[in-house]
């Protein structure tokens, strides 16, 4: 499995998405700064991924911390989940998962636990989130993998694999399934510009797994939809709306409308903690604006003049419309999506 992030006694080893695939290096991070840097500087990336790491960032906030009672803590354990918080604002996994601890540290102090019983429940709390994480890429691959055709080719943006999850990946996951259900499915990963998730991580992660992968720029994917190259679409997501409104990296929207045009399904994958039910529509969900060196150099080279206007948003939203199914660890959901993913979350409640 891909080690993309594990925890290991001392603080979280995450392997340095940054640098792969041409070289397999490893970053440990040991206080929750340094989580809260790999974080923006996409060492560590994707939704789930975000999230759990952002779990491990608030245990090693009470690990690290001198404070002798947890009433003594609490302010500091505040400014942990705000510092945490501050660094990625698309992905909602990362907030879920901040919640998450806040609720759990709120309890144990209603409960009287000591410093030392909030270090390690806090600890275990996040080593839970990894391993749920894997759970759900796991089912919703079992899910998904049944709606991707017997052979085909199956295009993807970005990278929702292993590496944007705890393993196994959402989007990639549903793949990865429908090869272990005995499907001949050959992968067309978009480069995904400008950070290049699908050139770099999607086609070395795939690659490891032996499954056919082309690698094709941004651009290309209409010309190939039309030769009748693509037969389904399936891309992971950052924050889902309660009317089904999807952000995802920057680029999606496009190959979502080139998939309506050219009567292709266009699925995403996303576990159940990716789903704001909270935000009613795509137009209030908050997109991070990324700084404009990624896309004024390559690789440390300047591909720009200097000067030139730069716009960077790091994703987009694609409206419900265009998504033929939303698969999560809870099953597939269908249209209209405001009805679909209100009667789930009612049932898991
Ligand atoms: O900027 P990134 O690389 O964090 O963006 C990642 C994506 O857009 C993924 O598609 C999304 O987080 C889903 S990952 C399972």
């Amino acid at each position: 499995m891909i080690p993309t992030l594990t925890w290991t006694g001392e603080g979280v080893r995450f392997i340095d998405q940054t640098r792969l695939p041409l070289e397999e290096s490893y970053v440990l991070a040991t206080t929750h700064e340094q989580v809260a840097d790999v974080i923006v500087t996409m060492v560590v990336r994707g939704a789930p991924a975000i999230g759990v790491s952002a779990a491990y960032g608030v245990a090693l906030g009470a690990i690290q911390s001198r404070a002798a009672t947890p009433a003594e803590f609490a302010p500091e354990f505040e400014r942990v989940c705000a510092r945490l918080a501050s660094t990625r604002p698309t992905a909602v996994n990362l907030f879920w998962a901040i919640d998450r601890m806040k609720r759990l540290f709120g309890n144990l102090r209603l409960s009287g636990a000591t410093m030392e019983q909030i270090r390690q429940r806090l600890l275990a709390e996040a080593h839970a989130m990894y391993n749920e994480d894997i759970a759900a890429c796991k089912a919703m691959g079992g899910f998904g993998g049944a709606l991707l055709p017997q052979q085909g080719g199956v295009l993807t943006h970005c990278n929702a694999g292993a590496l944007a999850t705890c393993g196994y990946g959402t989007a990639l996951g549903v793949i990865r399934s429908a090869v272990e259900q005995g499907k001949h499915i050959h992968v067309y990963a978009d480069e995904t510009r400008p950070f290049l998730q699908g050139a770099r991580l999607t086609a070395w992660e795939l690659m490891a797994d032996g499954i056919p992968t082309t690698v094709i720029c941004d651009n290309m994917a209409a010309s190939l939809m039309r030769q009748g190259r693509i037969h389904a679409v399936v891309v992971g997501a950052d924050r889902i709306a309660s009317n089904g409104d999807t952000a995802n990296k920057i680029g999606t929207y496009n190959v979502a409308i080139l998939a309506k045009e050219h009567g292709i399904p266009f699925y995403v994958a996303a576990p159940w903690s990716t789903i704001d039910m909270a935000t009613p529509t795509g137009d209030s969900i908050p997109i991070e604006e990324r700084p404009a060196v990624e896309v004024t150099h390559h690789a440390g080279k300047q591909l720009t003049p200097n000067g030139v206007g730069i716009c960077n948003p790091a994703f987009d939203v694609t409206p419900a419309r265009f998504i033929t199914a939303i698969v999560t660890e809870r099953g597939v959901l269908r249209p209209p999506y405001s009805t679909s993913l209100r009667e789930m979350d009612m049932v898991a409640r």
